[in-house]
């Protein structure tokens, strides 16, 4: 059994002694903590299975939806033109991996069948402007000993355009351009690539193309102009949230694989699915959520993942998201945030606007840098309420009009003040200095 065996049958492991060294012939040999590593047994099978990056060929509760792209698609095989689509749904709904999935069989039956079809995905998250987007697709386009690449930047844009009709001619038959996240490209860009997409049959003389954009925004054809959205939406397809059924079957598939058996029990698939179910639904937590609680068992030396692992693992992956957002906040926000801590130090509950103003303007001092108004401040405190890192209840005093009671809310195990540092040195300083405390009113 895969699961089971033990990693240690290799030159070198030395798994005699627990103690911190083994006796070598006459010479103390450390233990690498490597070997102690290796030396577990593994929960996972295969744990590439529950990664972002692995693309399942089984896939539950999407059964529809792949058999409407496929309808579509399939007139590619017919020798017409399938018609342009949308795909829409939130984050985790499958999308991408529906649509790679259907396509890489499209792929292999043109194949089959001698049809000259191709398909070709872009990210409009990572690729995100018109000229990158296009020569991207005509780079792809090259043939292994052609050298003649389309620059990265440099070129007016009709001419990439141009440079790809000539390239798809060449290679004939039927592309399938599918655009992932385009409704990321058109709120930063507009909607000129799509326009030009959609219309591209009428320059191209040998081949054909149809264009499959997939967004998750659910809005994202107001951005669009008129035509470009009657001339995308031929045909429009939903992909609806899972539910926390349906994500408890896409969990015990993929477990099944990837991790060993009886390691993970129907409770623990129940939960993840339940946290990532009031999560809209997403696929992509559920299997995060999964590998993590596991991973998270193997680190404490456990043969079962249970419950509290999956909680466990919903802290990390709830910090691991955290962090990013605490250390990309502009200066001010930060020394914000670090004047609530400070008073939290202080043991300070409920703080006032007050009370944080005065600290936050003395860090100012400490820094040289001038403080900001305490109408601001109040901006600053509305923002960091909207990003969650705390709560600001806005309370009557009577006659001394209404103020704010402010309470951090970030998780206790994110270490805020060290994330404050590292993103900004400065921020040491602040967190090193004293403060006169104000009393409350
Ligand atoms: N029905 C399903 N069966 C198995 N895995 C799925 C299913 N739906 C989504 N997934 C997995 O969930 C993750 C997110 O799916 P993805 O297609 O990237 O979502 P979207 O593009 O809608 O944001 C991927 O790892 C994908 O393999
Ligand atoms: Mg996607």
């Amino acid at each position: 059994m895969r699961g089971a065996r033990t990693r240690r049958n290799y030159p070198g492991a030395c798994s005699t002694s627990r103690r911190n060294g083994v006796y070598n012939g006459g010479k103390i040999v450390k233990e690498n903590i490597f070997d102690t590593l290796l030396s577990r047994p593994s929960l996972f099978l295969n744990k590439e299975i529950l990664h972002h990056s692995h693309r399942p060929t089984i896939m539950p509760h999407r059964e529809k939806e792949i058999e409407r792209i496929a309808f579509n698609l399939v007139e590619a095989l017919n020798g017409q033109i399938p018609s342009n689509m949308i795909l829409y749904g939130v984050t985790g709904a499958g999308k991408t991996a529906v649509t790679l999935h259907v396509t890489n069989l499209l792929k292999e039956k043109g194949e089959q069948m001698r049809r000259d079809i191709t398909p070709v995905m872009v990210n409009c998250r990572q690729i995100d402007t018109q000229y990158r987007v296009l020569s991207n697709i005509g780079n792809s386009l090259l043939e292994d000993h052609e050298i003649d690449e389309i620059p990265f930047t440099g070129w007016p844009t009709d001419r990439v355009f141009k440079e790809l009709i000539k390239r798809m001619d060449a290679r004939k038959g039927v592309f399938v351009i599918v655009l992932d996240e385009i409704d990321h490209l058109v709120r930063k860009a507009g909607d000129d690539l799509l326009y030009n997409l959609t219309n591209i049959n009428s320059f191209l003389k040998d081949s054909r193309a149809c264009v499959i954009g997939i967004s998750n925004d659910l809005k994202f054809t107001e951005f669009l102009d008129p035509r470009v959205r009657s001339r995308l939406g031929q045909q429009d397809l939903l992909f609806a949230p899972y539910d926390a059924e349906q994500l408890k079957d896409i969990l015990r598939k993929r477990a099944s694989v990837a991790i060993a058996p009886d390691v993970v029990s129907e409770g623990v698939i129940a939960l993840c699915s339940a946290f990532a179910a009031q999560e809209h639904g997403d696929a992509r937590c559920a299997l995060d959520l999964l590998r993590v609680s596991t991973e998270k068992a193997e680190q404490l030396g456990d043969k079962k993942v249970e419950q509290h692992h999956v909680r466990m693992a919903q802290h990390q992956i709830e910090a691991d998201q955290i962090e990013p957002v605490i250390a990309a906040l502009p200066t001010q926000q930060k020394l914000v945030l670090a004047s609530v801590l400070l008073n939290e130090r202080n043991g300070l509950k409920n703080i006032q606007t007050g009370q944080l103003y005065d600290v936050y303007d003395q860090a100012c001092s400490y820094l040289n840098i001038p403080s900001l108004t305490q109408r601001r401040i109040s901006g600053i405190i509305a923002n960091l309420d909207m990003l969650g890192l705390i709560t600001a209840r806005t309370i009557s005093r009577g006659r001394y009009g209404r103020s704010k009671e402010i309470n951090s809310c970030i998780p206790q195990n994110v270490e805020t003040q060290q994330i404050l540092t590292n993103a900004d040195e400065n921020m040491a300083t602040v967190f090193n200095n004293r403060y006169r405390q104000q009393r409350p009113l």
